[in-house]
């Protein structure tokens, strides 16, 4: 190839790259760089609001009724009147179109009553190899605090932790209640394997109801393997042959090390779990597709 062949097929990536990158602003299409929230709007000053990330498998969005739920959930935890799913159910097909690859859907609700939804690159991120525990006092159980488990537009206290952890050396935090119970990752759930069983932390932990999550519990129940969901502290992974972390972006990952704990070994739980989560958001998009459709998505499992 020649120099000016090659620096063409360049601009030529780089446009396709560009053209996945969109958004919907109160219903107004732009492209994705120029979507901006005004300084004033609640969301942006106060971080008063709530949002999804959706998982896009060969331009399907998996399992978007789950966020949408989800959505409507968080809402009302926060205080928020419900959103309009119908409406943004209809702007995220449209968002998607004519997408068919591989994607991040987002969706935002203000507290000023703005409607956000972007379509960007999944998050190439750092893999989450090694997590340092990190105190996090702002997850409460469910029973406690209304708003637990919201998935809400104020991140700081999980990206805190995630540099914090990074500062110490590890690739990404797992957070710890102030009781001392593994709750999850900043921006990914985190399951593990003891003596062929999966354990989860319970979400009335206050955690988010993670979707990728409940995709791996019930492909591992239908593997036959026993999920057991509940409150450990990190003594619990004294017996972990496996630990893994998941969301709806990510594949389902092996943790190699968290604190002074290192699991080497081999990852048969982690290998089915992350063959069956991929079988699922694939076959979405190979269904939708046959159905000649941008209709219902059936990835609801
Ligand atoms: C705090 C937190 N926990 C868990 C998850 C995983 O949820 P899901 O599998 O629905 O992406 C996320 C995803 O962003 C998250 O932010």
């Amino acid at each position: 190839m020649t120099a000016a062949e090659e620096s063409a097929s360049h601009r030529e990536d780089r446009s396709s790259r560009d053209a996945l990158r969109r958004a919907l602003v109160d219903g107004r299409a732009v492209a994705l760089d120029d979507a901006v929230l005004h300084i004033t709007d609640d969301g942006v000053a106060r971080g008063d609001g709530a949002f999804e990330t959706i998982g896009v498998w060969g331009g399907r969005p998996f399992r978007l009724d789950d966020h949408l739920d989800r959505l409507a959930v968080s809402s009302e935890r926060i205080l928020l009147p419900p959103p309009d799913l119908g409406l943004l159910r209809m702007e995220a097909l449209q968002l998607l179109s004519d997408v068919t690859v591989d994607a991040a859907l987002r969706v935002y609700v203000t507290g000023s009553g703005a409607r956000v939804l972007t379509v960007d690159h999944q998050p190439a991120g750092r893999h989450a190899a090694h997590l340092v525990p990190q105190t996090a006092p702002w997850v409460r159980p469910v029973a406690e605090y209304a708003p637990a488990g919201a998935k809400t537009m104020s991140y700081l206290p999980n990206m805190v932790a995630s540099r914090a952890a990074r500062a110490a050396g590890g690739d990404d935090a797992l957070l710890v209640s102030l009781e001392g119970h593994i709750l999850e990752g900043p921006t990914f759930a985190v399951c593990w394997a003891a003596g062929g069983v999966v354990h989860a932390p319970s979400t009335e932990l206050g955690i988010v109801d993670s979707i990728s999550r409940r995709t791996a519990l019930e492909a591992a129940r239908d593997q036959g393997l026993e999920v057991v969901e509940g409150a450990w502290g990190l003594d619990g992974l004294d017996d972990a042959e496996e630990v893994v972390v998941s969301s709806a972006v990510r594949d389902v990952i092996s943790v190699r090390r968290v604190a002074d704990r290192v699991f080497d070994g081999p990852t048969p739980v982690r290998d089915a779990l992350a063959a069956a989560v991929t079988a699922r958001r694939r076959s979405t998009a190979r269904i939708s597709r046959r159905r000649g459709g941008r209709g219902r998505p059936s990835g609801r499992a």
